[in-house]
């Protein structure tokens, strides 16, 4: 019960890993602000849950990010912990990238952290400090292809976390990024859906054996990690980047000959 009489705000808490954060803090006896896009799914698992509230969220909106700082406030009486994790993949080559799919990755996968931070931070200092988590990727640090918006908003991430995370560490705010592999989410199986529609189960498969555990990650141990990050006993940690990536990270494309 790490997080008894917490309160944390979950960005694209409806489902994938959101979701397992939601349902982990709740597990700790945390009270739970779901802010995320998909009404039907964040009502939903806010109804399940003891202490939880959804408020429909787009992160890329300014006003957006206020309201779900505001209802933690107005709700629960103040602000513990911010998981920032909402965003949206995004595949194609560069010159194929348009204005709308430029702003939508940006505005999703990197303001949306500025937005919520903006809001987090004072809320935090409210209540004497606190703890936020930025979702990046793998993707921040070496990138597969046709991912160029998706992977420069992962990596902007991280500067933006090192950037804040010195500016409030004085304050008792500590900010830092999580960089998960392969996750087996909504989001990894749209995207084997898209490239191998009569194949995703394969595909899930075969995207675990690049990792060196031998399969892709689960949600709930991304989550295990981001509780961790956002408890007294990370006290001492901020402006830093966590890999929860089955050792993707660490390992070369060679191999040597029999
Ligand atoms: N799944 C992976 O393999 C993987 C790997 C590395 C990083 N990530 C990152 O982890 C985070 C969560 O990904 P996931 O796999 O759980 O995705 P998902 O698509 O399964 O879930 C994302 C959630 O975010 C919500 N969302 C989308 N746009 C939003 C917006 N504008 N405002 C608020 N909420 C919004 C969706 O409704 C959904 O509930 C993302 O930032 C993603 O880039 C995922």
């Amino acid at each position: 019960m790490r997080f008894k009489d917490k309160v944390v705000i979950v960005t694209g808490g409806a489902k994938g890993i959101g979701e397992a954060a939601v349902r982990a803090f709740s597990a700790e006896g945390a009270a739970v602000v779901i802010a995320d896009v998909d009404d039907a799914a964040g009502e939903a698992l806010a109804r399940s849950l003891p202490r939880a509230t959804f408020v429909h969220t787009d992160v890329s909106r300014m006003a957006d990010a206020e309201r779900a700082v505001r209802t933690a406030e107005e709700t629960y009486g103040g602000l513990d912990a911010l998981f920032s994790n909402a965003g949206i993949q995004l595949y194609g080559l560069i010159e194929e990238v348009s204005e709308v799919d430029y702003e939508r990755g940006m505005g999703v996968n990197f303001k949306g952290h500025v937005w919520m931070c903006k809001y987090a931070v004072p809320a935090l200092r409210r209540r004497g400090g606190g703890a936020i988590v930025c979702t990046s990727s793998v993707q921040a640090l070496a990138t597969q292809t046709t991912v160029p918006i998706y992977a420069a908003s992962k990596a902007a991430t991280l500067t933006l976390v090192k950037a804040i995370a010195i500016d409030h560490a004085h304050e008792g705010i500590r900010v830092n990024a999580v960089l998960p592999g392969s996750v087996d989410t909504p989001m990894l199986r749209g995207a084997a859906a898209t490239f191998a529609p009569d194949d995703v189960e394969a595909t899930v498969a075969r995207w675990g054996k690049m990792h060196p555990i031998g399969r892709v990650i689960k949600p709930e141990e991304i989550a295990r990690l981001v509780l961790f990050l956002c408890s007294d006993d990370a006290k001492a940690c901020t402006g830093a980047a966590y890999l929860v990536d089955g050792g993707l990270m660490a390992k070369l494309p060679v191999v040597l000959p029999d």
